[in-house]
């Protein structure tokens, strides 16, 4: 892999233990100011402490983070949809490569979505993706989306999304945990990451897909809604981190989020 590619992987991917806990905030690219992410800045400062790597569209990085902060960025390059637009598919790339670069993007992330209307573009969009982060050495993920159609969260559908994703050039892919994850990551030969989909019902949960998702084999999260939507984001980053690079259990990183929540810790 070039010097610099695989130096701003490494600054994700932290080359102690190859994990990584990166922070979604890209949903407003199509779905505006949703709830909990209205003001991006006061969201993002309080959690950048404990975050390996954030993900916004540059206009969040341009007005929402400071850029002394040192934080890498993997920033969401694909858009051009709304949700309430003709379909969630059709999305291009909306920043270019010389804009990345400026903003020292330490990766570029873009949606595919395999089996949608339009998916031919959203493949050919990522495929050119790639061919210019080699060309620059910024190293591209996959984001595996599945627009409304959350039925297609299973390990047939992503372990497909996922391996297309790597045979197309992904240096790494973002996914859903789904039963038998096992399956997905043997059939991708890049690294994996997880999202954390909609809020679930408690916390606890999105600690129980984190620490099943690292068990099976996924390097780490890329995790918005079951942040920054809880009441207690920063206890909730810091017990996914447990997780990621402690080796915590899903019980462990519950009872560390109540010990943070209570003020114990
Ligand atoms: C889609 O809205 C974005 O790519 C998000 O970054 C992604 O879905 C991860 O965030 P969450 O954990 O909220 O699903």
């Amino acid at each position: 892999m070039d010097w610099g590619l695989q130096n701003r992987l490494s600054r994700i991917i932290q080359p102690e233990d190859g994990h990584t806990v990166m922070l979604a905030v890209d949903h407003g690219y199509f779905l505006g100011p949703i709830s909990k992410l209205e003001r991006p800045r006061e969201v993002i400062e309080p959690l950048l402490p404990y975050t390996d790597a954030v993900m916004p569209t540059r206009g969040v990085v341009r007005n929402c983070i400071d850029p002394n902060a040192n934080v890498p960025v993997v920033l969401r390059v694909s858009g051009g949809n709304s949700v309430i637009g003709e379909d969630l598919s059709r999305e291009g790339i909306t920043t270019g490569i010389e804009e990345a670069i400026r903003i020292n993007a330490s990766a570029m992330a873009l949606s595919i979505y395999v089996g949608a209307k339009h998916e031919h573009q959203t493949l050919l969009n990522f495929a050119h993706l790639v061919d210019e982060g080699q060309r620059y050495g910024i190293p591209c993920l996959a984001v595996t989306a599945v627009g409304k159609e959350l039925a297609k969260r299973d390990a047939r559908y992503l372990g497909l999304a996922c391996r297309i994703a790597a045979e197309l050039g992904a240096h790494f892919v973002k996914t859903y945990y789904c039963e038998e994850f096992e399956k997905v990551v043997d059939g991708c030969p890049v690294p994996l990451v997880i999202a954390g989909g909609p809020k679930l019902e408690t916390v606890y949960d999105a600690f129980r897909i984190a620490a099943d998702a690292i068990a099976q084999g996924a390097i780490g999260v890329d995790m918005g809604r079951n942040i920054w939507q809880s009441e207690h984001p920063v206890a909730a980053i810091r017990a996914v981190r447990a997780i990621v690079h402690e080796g915590a259990t899903a019980d462990q990183a519950g009872k560390l989020f109540d010990d943070i929540k209570t003020g114990k810790a």
